[in-house]
């Protein structure tokens, strides 16, 4: 069976970075399943959907045509052809990315593209996500789940803000917003975010990049 590799975790556990360079140590394929639910936002908020309508939202998501390109040395991201890897880290999209990803008709489709991603992965995938091992790859290779204290994923995600020279006091909103995220995603009725049975938990709070990703890439050559 091809290898896969499922990684979840919550908003600044370090999913993409690590989850990114463990694919690419291991010559995988990489999945950032939270850029295609980002693109499927991104589309509705640009066509006028109103996002907190869940009717609307299941009507209107299989109109946008979403292509993930897999490489983890540069994954890319397209609606209708268009490149969106920037617009969909925009504060309005990550704002409301939770309600439109709480919609089961948005997950179902979601879903189908992201088994179709894993079949054609030649060597195999990392994917990561809120419900990789939980829902989209019951059968994964190796199940992680990303955690860190809550002031560890608050300061790093303030560090890649900072870096990219947002101001403070937007710094200050993201975080706020980001524990309302985490709160959503982990209580809505569909795949909410959860650790799998069967996953292994990694916090990552005192643990380098480096060793986050020796302790993963270990799990997944046992
Ligand atoms: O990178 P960050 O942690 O900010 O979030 P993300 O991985 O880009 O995911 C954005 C949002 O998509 C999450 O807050 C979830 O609402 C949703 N998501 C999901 O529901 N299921 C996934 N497998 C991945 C993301």
């Amino acid at each position: 069976a091809p290898v896969v590799v499922a990684i979840d975790g919550p908003a600044g556990s370090g999913k993409s970075t690590v989850s990114r360079a463990v694919a690419a140590r291991l010559g995988l394929s990489f999945l950032d399943t939270g850029a295609m639910y980002r693109a499927m936002t991104w589309w509705m908020l640009a066509n006028e959907v109103d996002v907190q309508d869940a009717d609307a939202v299941a009507i209107a998501c299989g109109k946008p045509v979403i292509v993930s390109g897999t490489d983890a040395a540069g994954p890319t991201i397209t609606v209708d052809g268009q490149d969106v890897s920037g617009p969909i880290r925009s504060q309005e999209v990550t704002s409301q990315v939770s309600a439109v990803a709480a919609v089961p008709q948005v997950r179902a489709r979601l879903v189908e593209l992201q088994r179709g991603c894993a079949e054609v992965a030649e060597r195999g995938i990392v994917a990561e996500g809120r419900d990789m091992g939980s829902v989209v790859f019951p059968e994964a290779t190796a199940k992680i789940f990303l955690t860190a204290s809550e002031a560890a994923r608050a300061e790093r995600r303030a560090a890649e803000l900072r870096a990219k020279g947002v101001d403070a006091a937007t710094i200050t909103a993201m975080a706020a917003d980001l524990a309302r995220r985490d709160a959503a995603d982990s209580s809505r009725e569909t795949a909410p975010l959860v650790q799998a049975a069967d996953a292994v938990l990694v916090d990552t709070s005192d643990l380098t990049l480096e060793q986050v990703i020796d302790r993963i890439a270990g799990l997944v050559e046992e």
